[in-house]
């Protein structure tokens, strides 16, 4: 059985102090424990606490890069973490007081899976559990971390979960370090082969992509390589998308190319007579509207933005300012839009999902999800995807995306609906994105990328049209 490859982080030049009273605490390891410890006690996000903490401590550029790998490497990788940390203590890991532990994942992510000298890594964590938890919490930091420092990441796998006389689920769950049952829902939606690959990619680092909004900038003006798919984007090669002159300016955005294919995908199929009135759904952030609309007012059509939530609909706002092929902006619940029904020629359902096609982008999700949150959620993408094909007209078309693989919220969600309505017909979605190879959902007709294959996150998408 394949293991996961131990990630190397570049960039990581030899860091940190040798231990001593005089030693001071590294400024850019302290952010990255703040934002931990707001992770973990507010639920926060890491990818919107880490810019806030970064300025707190005006981080140049190469500790903030420093900082953020610390956070998220540590964020991904923790349930191979812990059990390395609880093979390496004399208590288990559940009684590790939050803020020690946090501290030990942090050190353990520097000796196993970053370029920092063991004794920098260990030395400037001792400091940090020192300083916040007292000399006794600093000595049995010191003590875990100097048995973790005595092999590699493969290693300690090998030693903790061995390949040959693990159940496989085990082993999955600590060598690439996902909860069992996202590693359920996910074999299920891809199968056996292919599962490792996936595992391994959700514990890489993305790429930034960004996307050239139609009509207001194009990827021959941003920095970065063609996204490989989507005629929008590029791969930005360095530095941070805001100091790029259209990001600043909201004509081009941070996107991942998954995203950028469905709203390509909404625009590309086909409708007959009038084209003018397009509807994103669950429109917050906005990144799908900003490209939705350049591509809309290309055609003479105009885009209706619709969001539950006050302060996501004041996102969506900002993401549409300044752009043409926009009607509006509502606060309003999708379940009852407030527009008439068969009168829309395009909608979109974005639907809200548990986000596990998108575990690169949002470290601390896999842990913080619940198998119970499956079944609120699906209820709602029911109803929001009933509520669109109310809304389009006859001849119209939705397309219902997830940024989520699982079965449930995907494939079941439209067949389901489908089942009780006679009006509409399920049409092929690979024919909208025939530049992406081997993107076949498991319901025949639906599409399902990968990060593993397509290097996106895992966008699922099915084209209905009504009849
Ligand atoms: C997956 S996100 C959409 C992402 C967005 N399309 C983009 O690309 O930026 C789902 C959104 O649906 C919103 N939402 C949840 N329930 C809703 C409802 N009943 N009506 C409308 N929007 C809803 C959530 O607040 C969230 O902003």
């Amino acid at each position: 059985m394949p293991m996961a490859e131990p990630r190397r982080t570049p960039a990581a030049a030899p860091r940190g102090r040798p231990p001593g009273k005089t030693s001071r605490l590294d400024p850019a390891r302290v952010a990255a424990l703040e934002t931990l410890k707001v992770v973990r006690v507010d639920q926060g996000y890491a990818n919107l606490v880490l810019p806030a903490v970064i300025s707190h401590f005006s981080l140049e550029t190469r500790d903030a890069a420093f900082t953020t790998e610390l956070v998220s490497g540590t964020l991904r990788l923790r349930g191979t973490y812990d059990a390395i940390v609880g093979a390496c203590s004399d208590r288990p890991v559940s009684k590790i007081e939050g803020k020690v532990l946090d501290a030990l994942r942090l050190g353990v992510h520097q000796l196993l899976s970053m370029r920092v000298p063991p004794h920098a890594a260990i030395s400037t964590t001792v400091d940090l559990v020192s300083a916040k938890g007292g000399s006794g919490a600093g000595k049995f930091a010191n003590a875990v971390l100097r048995k973790v420092s005595q092999n590699d990441l493969a290693t300690w796998i090998e030693l903790i979960v061995p390949v040959e006389t693990t159940p496989p689920l085990r082993y999955a769950e600590i060598a690439y370090s996902h909860p069992g049952w996202i590693i359920s829902e996910l074999k299920q939606a891809l199968g056996d082969e292919e599962l490792y690959d996936l595992l391994a990619a959700d514990n890489e680092r993305p790429k930034v992509t960004l996307v050239a909004r139609p009509g207001r900038s194009t990827r021959e003006e941003l920095p970065g390589e063609p996204t490989a798919y989507s005629p929008y984007g590029v791969v930005l090669e360095a530095g941070a998308p805001s100091s790029v002159p259209a990001v600043a300016q909201g004509r081009a955005g941070v996107q991942d190319e998954g995203s950028q294919l469905v709203a390509t995908a909404l625009a590309a199929a086909e409708v007959k007579g009038a084209d003018r009135a397009w509807v994103d759904l669950c429109a917050g952030p906005g990144g799908k509207s900003a490209l939705l609309a350049g591509l809309a007012d290309q055609r003479g059509a105009s885009l209706v933005a619709i969001e539950a939530q006050h302060h996501r609909s004041r996102l969506v706002r900002r993401s549409l300012k300044g752009a043409s092929g926009v009607t509006g902006v509502l606060t309003a619940d999708g379940t009852a839009p407030p527009l008439r029904p068969s009168s829309v020629d395009r909608v979109l359902v974005d639907a809200p999902c548990t986000g596990l096609g998108a575990l690169r982008r949002r470290p601390e999700a896999r842990w913080r999800r619940r198998p119970d949150d499956l079944l609120t959620l699906v209820l709602l993408q029911r109803r929001l995807l009933s509520a669109a094909l109310d809304l389009v007209r006859p001849g119209g078309v939705v397309l219902y995306a997830t940024c989520s693989p699982v079965l449930a919220e995907t494939s079941e969600v439209v067949h389901s609906v489908l089942q009780h309505r006679k009006d509409v017909v399920l049409e092929n979605a690979e024919d909208l994105l025939p530049m992406v190879p081997n993107c076949a959902g498991k319901l025949p007709g639906t599409v399902q990328l990968w990060p593993h294959r397509h290097g996106t996150d895992a966008m699922f998408m099915a084209l209905i049209r009504k009849t």
